[in-house]
């Protein structure tokens, strides 16, 4: 049976393809999750995609990843800079988690700087647009091997 990881996606992320493209990039979440589950099929993984605009969601997501998943590649938004509570919930389960995002944060403004997931995540890809997302799956996949 495949090895199920949760992808998860936090706010303003179902905007993608008409939210700033020249930042994001013009492909729609949908596109993304399709490329999540092609890659997926060839690492050996049942993919669980999601995104939700709210923060307690996410919390939940993650502590239901620690019971049904081997991994989790999650895009936390903007909750990324401000969200002790997904910090906690990171820290509750014992699967590795990789940070990902599709923007530079740290070339853009001040308060993009700071994640409050990264002390806790197995690591971080960022900047590569929607490549990202290929990258943290195969960051997983990597990890799970050993
Ligand atoms: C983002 C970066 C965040 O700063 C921003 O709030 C997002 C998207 C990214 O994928 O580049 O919503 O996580």
């Amino acid at each position: 049976m495949a090895r199920k990881v949760f992808v998860l996606n936090g706010p303003n992320l179902n905007s993608l393809g008409k939210r700033e493209p020249g930042i994001y990039g013009g492909k729609t979440l949908s596109d993304i999750e399709t490329d999540c589950r092609t890659l997926g099929n060839e690492l050996g993984f049942e993919i669980d995609f999601r995104q939700t605009n709210h923060e307690g969601v996410l919390v939940d997501w993650l502590q239901e990843a620690g019971d049904k998943a081997v991994g989790v590649a999650i895009n936390p938004g903007a909750y990324s800079h401000t969200s002790i509570a997904l910090h906690d919930a990171i820290r509750s389960i014992d699967i590795p988690v990789v940070e990902l995002h599709l923007s530079n944060i740290h070339a853009r403004e001040a308060f993009r700087h700071v994640s409050m997931v990264s002390p806790v995540v197995a690591g971080v890809i960022l900047g590569f647009g929607p490549n990202s997302y290929d990258l943290a799956l195969r960051a997983l996949a990597d990890i799970c091997e050993n």
